[in-house]
C-alpha cells in the first residue's frame, strides 16, 4: 500500500515571518490522522532554517523540503545552493525540474538526472515534475513526452535508488491556471509514468513509487483525483499557500 503525500510548492511566497506563521498554523491544525499522509513544505530557501525550527520543536511529521539545487557539492556558483546545504538545514525533500525551472531557468534533463543523482547519493528524496505545454497536449502524443522526461530524469539509477523517488505529473497547461487536468486525464498519464518505471525498474518500484498530480488541486476535486489508481497525492501551489485550504487537502488524503 502506498502512502498518499501532500507537498505544498510555496514557490518564490512567504518572507521568513510569513513562513514561521504559515508552518506554525499547520502544527496547530496538525492531528493523529495526519499521520497516514506524507505531508512535504517545500519552502523559499531563505525560509528554510525558520520553518524546520518550528516543524522541530512541535514534532510532528510534517518535513521540509528545497524547491531547487545545484549538483556540485560545493564551487563558483553564484547564486546556487548545494545539496550538503539543504541536507544540513534540514530537508529530507528536493523538488527538481519543475516546469517553471525548465521554461524560466532553462533547466535540461540533463540538469534534472544530475540533480537527481546528487540527491540520491546523499539520501535525500528527490520529487520529480514532468508534464506537456498546451502545444505538446493538443499535437497528441503528450505520453511519449513525460515517458521520455522520465526516462530522461531517472536515467542511471539502480532500482534501489530510484525507490527513493517521488514523480509529480504537472501539465503546464493546469499549473495556476485553475484549469485542472480532469481526473481520467491526470490518471491516463501518472498510468504511463508507472508503466514507465516498471520497464526500468520492475514492478516492485513501480508498486511502491509515488506518483503525484499537480496544477491547480484544490479542496474541490482533490477527492475525485486521489480517487484515481494512480495518483498518490498531490504538489500544490496556490491552495499551499492556506493554513485552510493546505489543510483540507491533507485531510482528503487522510480519508481516501
Ligand atoms: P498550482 O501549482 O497548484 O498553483 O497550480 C502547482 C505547482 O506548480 O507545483
Amino acid at each position: 500500500m502506498r502512502k498518499y503525500m501532500m507537498a505544498g510548492n510555496w514557490k518564490m511566497n512567504k518572507t521568513v515571518p510569513e513562513a514561521i506563521a504559515l508552518s506554525q498554523q499547520l502544527c496547530n491544525l496538525y492531528n493523529r490522522d495526519w499521520d497516514d499522509v506524507d505531508i512535504v513544505l517545500c519552502t523559499p530557501s531563505v525560509d528554510l532554517r525558520s520553518v524546520y525550527t518550528v516543524l522541530d520543536f512541535d514534532k510532528t511529521d510534517i518535513e521540509l523540503g528545497a524547491q531547487n539545487v545545484h549538483w556540485e557539492e560545493s564551487g563558483a556558483f553564484t547564486g546556487e545552493i548545494s545539496v550538503p546545504m539543504i541536507k544540513d538545514i534540514g530537508c529530507t525533500y528536493c523538488i527538481v525540474g519543475h516546469s517553471e525551472r525548465r521554461d524560466m531557468f532553462c533547466e535540461t534533463d540533463e540538469m534534472v538526472n544530475l540533480k537527481v543523482k546528487a540527491l540520491i547519493a546523499a539520501d535525500m528524496k528527490p520529487i520529480v515534475c514532468v508534464g506537456e505545454s498546451l502545444s505538446m497536449r493538443d499535437s497528441g502524443d503528450y505520453l511519449g513526452f513525460v515517458t521520455a522526461q522520465v526516462r530522461a530524469g531517472l536515467a542511471g539509477l539502480d532500482s534501489d535508488e530510484a525507490a527513493k523517488v517521488v514523480v509529480a505529473y504537472e501539465p503546464i497547461w493546469a499549473i495556476g491556471t485553475g484549469r485542472t487536468a480532469t481526473p481520467e486525464q491526470a490518471e491516463e498519464v501518472c498510468a504511463a509514468i508507472r508503466a514507465t518505471v516498471a520497464e526500468m525498474f520492475g514492478a516492485d518500484v513501480a508498486d511502491g513509487m509515488q506518483v503525484l498530480y499537480g496544477g491547480s488541486m484544490n479542496p474541490g476535486n482533490v477527492e475525485s483525483l486521489l480517487a484515481q489508481a494512480n495518483i498518490d497525492g498531490g504538489l500544490i501551489g496556490g491552495a499551499s499557500l492556506k493554513a485552510d485550504s493546505f489543510k483540507q487537502l491533507i485531510e482528503a488524503a487522510a480519508k481516501a
